[in-house]
């Protein structure tokens, strides 16, 4: 299997360079990049190895230029698209699964899934625990930050190498309703999914309580039991009530798999611990998603406040969005949202990854979130709906866009990012019009 022989070799080499040099990791700040900092910072200790981690939101020249030439460099989640960047250093890892955008280099080695084709989806996180365990068996106990990941990065949990981390991580898969977390109180699972948007209720404690109500679902000593303890009934009725308010779902959109990882010796929900990593690394606090990773539990306890906080502005920002307060520039088959400083740099891909799942706009309709950071602008573009590959690819648009601007950029045909000077804002959406206006006339 190709995959495995690049991992082989790839650690063969790493374990000779470590012996004489210094390890620097940089892994990327969502969830999918914490988990491979995890798995790896806990591996290389494990084989005492000299290291040291930076967490970051993206790369751009100056941060690679500061990074210290003699050391061997990893990059984690990040760096198939920028490795023209990386000439200067002496050798470098890339784990990662996004897009190969540049030629190779001698001094780097790259696993990435692209390079055979996409036969396997594995996320970054996934490739990390295979080098883990090829560097030694001992590191199967992480497979659950694995698992984490993948569901983290939406990627799906197929093909025999994630099968193989299903496995290590000793998952339970259950199938249920998509809405998370299913190991908490259903009422609050209900207010705060933003795995499923349900109008009146998502957001809405009265309308959550009047759902359940008409589902017959009752309070036992004083709660709400978690979506995993109800019965055939009690689900059967739920998923009734939830299709008369969103009647264009169909059952594979809100019926899927869960995933149950063992994490604190507690079967937890794998989507809930994904989100946990996730927002309290987007509101800032990257060092206590992964301490979190490692098994601290005051930093779950911190996580799970910060994530209160992160829901409650997630709501505020889908509200603002709803409510007309950000500028929207809406044409055919596509909408701008220009959230300016409405809403969080490090939020903008989340709403706008709700919006495309939120079957308010048609199956293909491109999403774009832009919002301020400084003197940059962060953008975010997503397809509607369940992307199904045939249509317009985000990563293609955003590229044919950025070949006139400064900036990074990168992502996957149904999420792409780029970051933009502020002074390029009218110039970017003008752009971006113009080549969609072009791709209406190709249609
Ligand atoms: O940041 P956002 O969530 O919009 O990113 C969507 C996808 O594009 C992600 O997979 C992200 O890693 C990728 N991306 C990238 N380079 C950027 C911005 C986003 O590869 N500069």
């Amino acid at each position: 299997m190709f995959m495995k022989n690049l991992i082989k070799e790839a650690v063969r080499r790493f374990v000779e360079s470590s012996k004489s040099s210094k390890v620097q990791l940089i892994s990327h700040f969502d969830t999918d990049g914490i988990t491979s900092a995890a798995i790896m910072s806990k591996a290389l200790s494990r084989a005492r190895v000299n290291f040291s981690l930076k967490i970051v939101k993206s790369l751009n020249d100056d941060f690679v230029k500061s990074l210290p030439s003699e050391s061997l460099i990893m990059f984690l989640d990040l760096g198939s698209g920028s490795m023209q960047l990386f000439s200067h250093l002496k050798e470098v890892y890339i784990i990662d699964h996004h897009e190969i955008k540049t030629d190779f280099l001698p001094n780097t080695l790259l696993i990435n899934p692209h390079l055979i084709g996409d036969r396997e989806e594995l996320c970054s996180a996934g490739i990390a625990y295979l080098f883990a365990k090829e560097l030694d068996e001992k590191n199967k106990d992480l497979a659950s930050l694995a698992v984490i990941g993948t569901v983290g990065d939406l990627v799906k949990n197929k093909g025999k190498l994630n099968n193989e981390i299903l496995n290590d991580a000793e998952v339970v898969v259950k199938k249920g309703l998509l809405i998370y977390p299913a190991t908490r109180p259903l009422d609050k699972a209900l207010e705060y999914s933003s795995s499923i948007f349900i109008p009146g209720i998502t957001g809405n404690s009265q309308g959550v309580l009047e759902l359940l109500k008409e589902a017959g679902i009752e309070r036992e000593n004083g709660k709400f039991k978690p979506l995993l303890d109800l019965n055939e009934e009690e689900t059967s009725k739920l998923i009734t009530s939830i299709f008369l308010r969103r009647k264009d779902y169909d059952n594979s959109e809100i019926i899927g798999d869960l995933y149950l990882v063992k994490f604190f010796n507690k079967l937890e929900d794998a989507r809930e611990l994904s989100a946990l990593i996730n927002a309290s690394s987007r509101a800032g606090f990257s060092q206590t998603s992964l301490a979190l990773c490692l098994n601290n539990k005051e930093a779950k306890k911190e996580a799970d406040k910060i994530h209160a906080r992160y829901k409650q502005e997630l709501i505020e920002a889908l509200n603002s969005v709803a409510s007309g307060i950000i500028n929207k520039i809406e044409g055919r088959d596509y909408i701008i949202l220009n959230a300016k400083d409405k809403i969080r740099d490090t939020m903008i891909g989340t709403v706008s990854s709700i919006i495309a799942f939120s079957q308010n706009y048609k199956e293909g309709t491109l999403i774009v979130g832009m919002s301020y950071n400084g003197d940059k602008i962060k953008v975010s573009m997503r397809i509607a709906g369940s992307f199904n590959g045939n249509g317009r690819k985000a990563n293609e648009l955003i590229g044919s866009v950025m070949k006139f601007l400064e900036g990074e950029w990168g992502g996957h045909a149904s999420a792409a990012g780029c970051t933009i000077k502020k002074t390029d804002e009218e110039k970017f959406i003008e752009l971006l019009k113009k080549k969609l206006e072009v791709e209406v006339v190709q249609i």
